[in-house]
């Protein structure tokens, strides 16, 4: 049988940390400023999010998300033995986009160099922290139809940009980091069921979109941006806005159906999956999910500590982060599942 593989895998976090502690003392422009600013402390980011740290793109680094897509795509495509002019398709996920449009695809095709008269597929999709496993199902599909034989997957975010540095915004603005995540997927002949991706599926639940948005813009009104920074109620449409708990408590329900979905769907049990990465969102979300879907907690992996929620990055950046370690070998059968905005969610079940 025809299966997708995992042939690469790559991430990048720009250098710069911040720590909770400094997150407190960020201005608009990411200067530390003398004054406490945001009424926020590192005890209750560790206690309520399990985040002691983020990545931010340098001051003035002018990097965008697709900047930082092309870090983790390039180790992807090294990782998997090819050139980027092997690849036929692009699939980049975030919510972070550099422009409105055109996606942010074809900028990351055009800095790898793949541009042109005979450029690839560019498809961008809009899942926020689903993004990666939605990713996943439309490469098995593409692959397993023979559509294309290269597809190159990547979730890239610079949350960094767009957050409230207020005390108003601080339940969001604390979760987020910049980062990303990706990986080169190909045609395998197997008889093997455990080859490969082994199984996707992706849900969604439209009456909850409205708790966890970003509007910037409105194109239903005329004049379609509107934007008064002295009008606090205009000014929120700038930034992110969350019902925190009742997208903790749907994040929770609907991971721990998924994974049960998965292992139904393929017939597996933990003895034969090696790793369960979860969506880094919140601690306690995958801690909750661990307890309730009766997961083995030794084989669950979270980086949330390290880099905080960087969206459509979390899967891969999660999976290179402790293959780089040691942890996380080639040829491990991997368990993920996320949840997000939309809300979306799902998981996959493949192997490394
Ligand atoms: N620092 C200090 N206090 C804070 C902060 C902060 N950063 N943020 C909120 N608080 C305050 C609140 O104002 C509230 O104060 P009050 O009691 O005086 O009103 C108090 O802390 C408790 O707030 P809760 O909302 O009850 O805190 P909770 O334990 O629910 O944690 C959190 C908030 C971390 C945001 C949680 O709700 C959460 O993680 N939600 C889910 C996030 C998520 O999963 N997002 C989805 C993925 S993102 C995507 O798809 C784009």
């Amino acid at each position: 049988m025809l299966r997708a593989a995992v042939l690469g895998l790559g991430s990048y976090v720009p250098d710069r940390v911040v720590t909770n502690e400094e997150i407190r003392f960020l201005d608009d422009k990411h200067n530390r400023c003398a004054e406490v600013r945001t009424e926020t402390t590192d005890e209750w980011i560790r206690a309520r999010t399990g985040i002691e740290q983020r990545h931010y793109v340098p001051n003035d680094s002018g990097f965008g998300t697709s900047d930082l897509g092309v870090f983790a795509a390039k180790r992807a495509i090294e990782d998997a033995g090819i050139t980027a002019k092997d690849i036929d398709c692009i699939i980049f996920a975030t919510l972070s986009p550099d422009i409105h449009f055109p996606g942010t695809a074809v900028f990351l095709q055009s800095k790898l160099g793949i541009d042109g008269e005979d450029g690839c597929a560019c498809y961008d999709i809009r899942q926020q922290c689903s993004g990666f496993v939605y990713g996943m199902q439309m490469t098995d599909a593409f692959i397993r139809t023979g559509m294309y034989k290269k597809v190159l997957l990547v979730g890239a975010e610079v949350h960094s940009h767009s957050l409230d540095y207020t005390t108003r915004g601080r339940d969001v603005m604390v979760l987020f980091g910049d980062g990303a995540g990706a990986a080169v997927f190909g045609p395998q002949e197997t008889d093997d069921p455990k080859d490969g991706i082994i199984h996707t599926h992706c849900q969604a639940d439209g009456s909850g979109a409205m708790d966890l948005y970003l509007k910037v813009f409105e194109i239903a009104k005329l004049p379609y941006v509107y934007y008064d920074a002295n009008d606090r109620e205009q000014n929120q449409i700038m930034y992110p806005q969350m019902n925190g708990k009742k997208v903790f408590l749907n994040a929770v329900r609907n991971m721990v159906v998924s994974v049960q979905r998965a292992l139904r769907e393929t017939g597996l049990g933990w003895s034969d999956i090696d790793w369960f990465v979860p969506h880094q969102a919140n601690l306690r979300i995958n801690e909750a999910v661990v307890q309730y879907a009766e997961i083995p907690p030794e084989k669950a992996l979270n980086t949330i500590q390290f880099y905080g929620n960087t969206t459509a990055a979390t899967v891969p950046l999660t999976i290179d982060h402790y293959r780089k370690q040691g942890k996380v070998k080639k040829g491990d059968v991997i368990l993920s599942t996320v949840f997000g905005a939309g809300f979306t969610w799902g998981s996959t079940v493949f192997r490394l």
